[in-house]
């Protein structure tokens, strides 16, 4: 973060960092429009740009539409964590505010959850006609989950409900009830109307029974989060500076805690001790370093450090593991899938992750778990991740900056979900893998081979299983030592347990790619047949795999082809609507982009296209290294 925690020189307090939650209709544009234009911060050619505006948009001549100020003020965006959050800073005569606010009305839930780590206070908006809704309970949700103490309710919109106490108080009560299941630190509820301007900046006229503070004296008198001394220092390295042979720092913001020179760190994954020699800026060195900083870090020992590690307090250091427990927030609108592979940007470090179990979803009316195979948009679930390799962290309850992540799609770069970590499951991790005396080369060159995975892909009847058969029947033949995993076959063992739903297809494929991948160990040509219509399964199974090991097959036929052959009788089936989820008919098959073989089962023959195969082989085993 750029904003620093640095106290404000005229109260003493630091900065408030604001969250404001509400969609424009509940009035949250006119609410920050108003803030800004009453603390002075909006200027009066902007003020009469929107007058203008609002007058062309066939607005009353005297009735400036706020929310269009907005528009004209230049949104300050952050890279990464928070790259959907505009931030806008504000000052009274009191104290300085950085205001994070959700741009899209549309996507609030992402907005809101990955400008919410940072947040002291959020601003939750309702309007008066509607009070309490779903859109409120998934905000209140939200907030406690990752973190936010504190609350006020702005209850908008009161002119339109005759400024009625009786309606803001059931309102209010309502809202409270809801709130403190969640045990906020605090929650404060004004009645207001952000468009003539009660209770925001001035005290409201029509509303005499309300005695409380207005918005802004609500903000100004805020304690704003405290910066225990007992937090530990951490900070994740945002890059190496080497700008000649004789400096290296190490860069980044400080995310918790402080450091001063003469300190011990250490710096994870690496796990090496070290002193910190100076703290480097562009305004000279300096003494100490806090949340908020950005510094580069000197340190006096010549440690192996790179992007996306962590440098923390030598006697309070973070935990490391490759697998957690953690509640996730849902953001994108294609569902998680269990078991597809996603990107974990933790810190500044990234590693590949899977949900491998989803344990359940919160029902954010009831907040009751629900038993749940997906995560759709918007929807929070709990649940286990595994990564691909270890990573330094803290519980996010106790170090908000170090045990939150974001989950990233593998081809898009979406940010598609926002995490927080509860505890670490020492499974895998605390395992060793054993070396052992015979390996996959040498078990392959007793039998006289190179050890692959053929993995034929495509739709239900292009002829997978017919390919695979003639293949391993000319394998035979030539003294070649192979098995075949069709996707029917394992599907009446191994894989019994799963149907047709993308997160089932998902888990098996990931069955289908460890057992490929034991074979293969075992010194095998292994020939799986499966549809493994999806794209992201398929990386995961060829990265799962040395490089080269994996040839993906691709056997194409046209689905009308398909479906004339209709070997099984399924496509009549699914025609009929008798079988969901069929591939071709109403779920999907991702044609594959880069296939080693693409055979073409319309036209040629089963042993045709098998020998093309058989010479891909013999011409790889006759290039390949000597080892
Ligand atoms: S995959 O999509 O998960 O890779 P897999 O190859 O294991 O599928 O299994 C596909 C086989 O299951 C098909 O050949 C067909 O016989 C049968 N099947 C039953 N229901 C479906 C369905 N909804 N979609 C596709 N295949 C189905």
């Amino acid at each position: 973060m750029p904003e620093g925690s640095e106290p404000d020189v005229r109260t003493g307090k630091g900065i408030l960092r604001v969250l404001t939650c509400g969609s424009v209709d509940d009035g949250k544009s006119t609410l920050i429009g108003r803030l800004l234009l009453e603390t002075g911060q909006v200027f009066r050619d902007q003020l009469e740009q929107a007058a203008d505006e609002s007058r062309r948009r066939g607005g009353r001549d005297a009735d400036v539409d706020l929310a269009l100020l907005l528009d004209g003020l230049q949104a300050e965006r952050e890279q990464g964590i928070t790259v959907d959050v505009a931030y806008r800073r504000f000052a009274t005569g009191r104290r300085s505010f950085i205001l994070a606010d959700a741009p899209g009305h549309e996507q609030f839930t992402r907005n809101m959850a990955t400008g919410a780590s940072t947040a002291d206070l959020a601003v939750v908006l309702v309007d008066a006609r509607k009070g309490v809704v779903t859109q409120t309970r998934r905000h209140c949700n939200i907030l406690s989950l990752v973190g936010v103490p504190r609350l006020l309710l702005a209850v908008n919109k009161m002119d339109l409900v005759g400024w009625s106490e009786a309606i803001h108080q059931a309102i209010a009560d309502d809202f409270r009830a809801y709130a403190d299941r969640f045990g906020f630190e605090g929650v404060v509820c004004i009645p207001l109307s952000a468009c003539i301007g009660d209770n925001v900046a001035l005290p409201s006229s029509s509303m005499p029974w309300y005695r409380g503070p207005t918005v802004l004296e609500a903000l100004e008198a805020e304690p704003g989060r405290t910066e225990s001394e007992a937090v530990a220092f951490r900070m994740p390295v945002q890059r190496v500076c080497r700008p000649n042979s004789g400096f290296r720092g190490l860069a980044g913001t400080v995310a918790a805690g402080r450091v001063r020179p003469g300190d011990k760190v250490r710096v994870f994954p690496a796990d090496e001790v070290a002193t910190v020699a100076r703290i480097v800026t562009f305004d000279g060195d300096l003494e100490e370093a806090k949340r908020g900083d950005a510094t580069t870090l000197v340190l006096a020992e010549d440690v192996d450090a790179s992007r996306g590690d962590l440098i923390a307090d030598h006697a309070s250091p973070p935990q490391e593991s490759d697998q957690f427990a953690c509640r996730l927030i849902w953001l994108d609108r294609a569902a998680l899938v269990p078991e597809r592979q996603y990107l974990m940007r933790i810190g500044t470090g990234t590693a590949i992750a899977q949900v491998t179990k989803l344990k359940h979803r919160i029902n954010v009316d009831s907040l009751e778990h629900v038993s749940a195979s997906m995560l759709g948009l918007n929807e929070i679930g709990s649940c286990n991740i595994m990564l691909d390799r270890r990573v330094a962290f803290d519980p996010y309850r106790e170090v908000r900056e170090t045990g939150g992540f974001i989950l990233i799609d593998r081809y898009t770069l979406a940010t598609v979900g926002a995490g927080m970590i509860d505890f670490s499951l020492w499974r895998a991790s605390n395992l060793t893998r054993h070396t052992l005396a015979v390996d996959k080369r040498t078990r392959a060159v007793q039998k006289n081979q190179t050890a692959c995975v053929l993995w034929f892909t495509g739709l239900s009847g292009a002829g997978k299983s017919t390919m695979a058969n003639a293949v391993e029947r000319q394998l035979f033949a030539d003294g070649r030592h192979s098995y075949v995993l069709d996707g029917d076959n394992v599907r009446f063992g191994l894989n019994r347990d799963l149907g047709f739903t993308e997160a089932d297809r998902a888990e098996n494929i990931r069955r289908f790619a460890e057992v490929a991948k034991l074979f293969v160990d075992a010194g095998l040509i292994v020939l799986v047949s499966a549809i493994s219509p999806f794209r992201a399964e398929r990386r995961m199974a060829r990265e799962m795999m040395e490089p080269g090991e994996f040839i993906e097959v691709f056997v194409d036929a046209p689905i009308e082809v398909c479906e004339a052959r209709d070997m099984k009788g399924l496509y009549r089936k699914a025609r009929r609507g008798e079988i969901k989820n069929f591939t071709g008919i109403d779920s999907p098959y991702e044609i594959p982009e880069h296939a080693e073989i693409t055979l073409k089962t319309a036209e040629s023959d089963p042993d045709t296209l098998a020998s093309r195969i058989i010479e891909y082989l013999r011409s790889r085993e006759s290039t390949a290294p000597e080892t």
